[in-house]
């Protein structure tokens, strides 16, 4: 088992000027997702919640989030006061965008972003993104593979201890993700969709790839040639067309 999550370690690690306004550690919860909405009127802006285990975490499409105790990473920040469906399209892709980036520079892997909400390494997921909304208030929610072996994890999956060999101590993890996190946020608010777009162009695993996507619509094939400002893929189809995909499911890859 890893070391366990400790507030204070966690909380002496992280920035000054940190926008985590409280940072709350449980050791067994249902979803950080689901505890967030449920506590608005004790909880802060900003305010992080962590827990060594979920039982019933999940991700996009209602799907499960297996996370195994004392492993992963299961966490979830607040934004109050939002009030933009742009911004919150913005606030997932950030955060794969962001959590990607402090991947590969923390532990120098190829790690790819898939749209919209995914952080991946040949094919396998080694994190998940989740923003929820309710009345201008964003829920954002990380998922990241961190210590667990393969039989703690879903199929085509990875974890940094495995592509690593090594242990990651979590309580440095996560406050260096929150930091760097913050420069992006700030970054974000800064420049906007100029940010968000350079980020993407640099670690994009769609970009230039033909893909075909499941959509209310039917299925749709093409080639991914760029995002727009509310997130959205747009896709060259093979007559030449362009759509752009808000809420799809990937199939396919090439
Ligand atoms: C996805 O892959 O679709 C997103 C996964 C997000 C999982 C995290 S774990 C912390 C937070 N609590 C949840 O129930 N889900 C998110």
């Amino acid at each position: 088992m890893s070391k366990k999550l400790n507030q204070i370690e966690i909380k002496k690690r992280v920035k000054s000027d940190s926008i985590v306004s409280d940072l709350i550690v449980l050791d067994q919860v249902g979803s950080t997702q689901d505890y967030i909405f449920e506590n608005l009127d004790s909880l802060k802006d900003g305010a992080v919640v962590i827990a060594e285990s979920q039982s019933s975490g999940y991700g996009r499409m209602g799907r499960t989030w297996q996370s195994s105790y004392g492993k992963g990473l299961y966490m979830s920040m607040l934004f109050k006061n939002v009030f933009s469906s742009m911004k919150y399209s913005g606030f997932t892709m950030l955060g794969s965008l962001s959590l990607c980036y402090y991947l590969r520079l923390e532990y120098g892997f190829d790690f790819k972003m898939r749209w919209p909400n995914d952080v991946m390494f040949e094919g396998n997921k080694l994190a998940g993104v989740l923003a929820n909304m309710r009345d201008g208030i964003i829920g954002l929610g990380f998922g990241v593979n961190i210590n667990q072996d393969l039989s703690e994890l879903p199929d085509m999956a990875t974890s940094i201890f495995l592509l690593s060999g090594e242990e990651v101590d979590r309580n440095i993890f996560i406050p260096n993700f929150l930091n760097s996190f913050q420069k992006d946020l700030g970054d974000w608010e800064e420049e906007s969709f100029r940010h968000l777009r350079k980020l993407w162009l640099d670690f994009a695993l769609l970009k230039g790839k033909e893909i075909t996507a499941s959509t209310s619509s039917g299925i749709i094939k093409g080639t991914v040639e760029d995002i727009t400002e509310d997130c959205g893929l747009i896709i060259r189809g093979d007559m030449g067309y362009k759509v752009v995909l808000s809420v799809a499911e990937l199939i396919k890859i090439r």
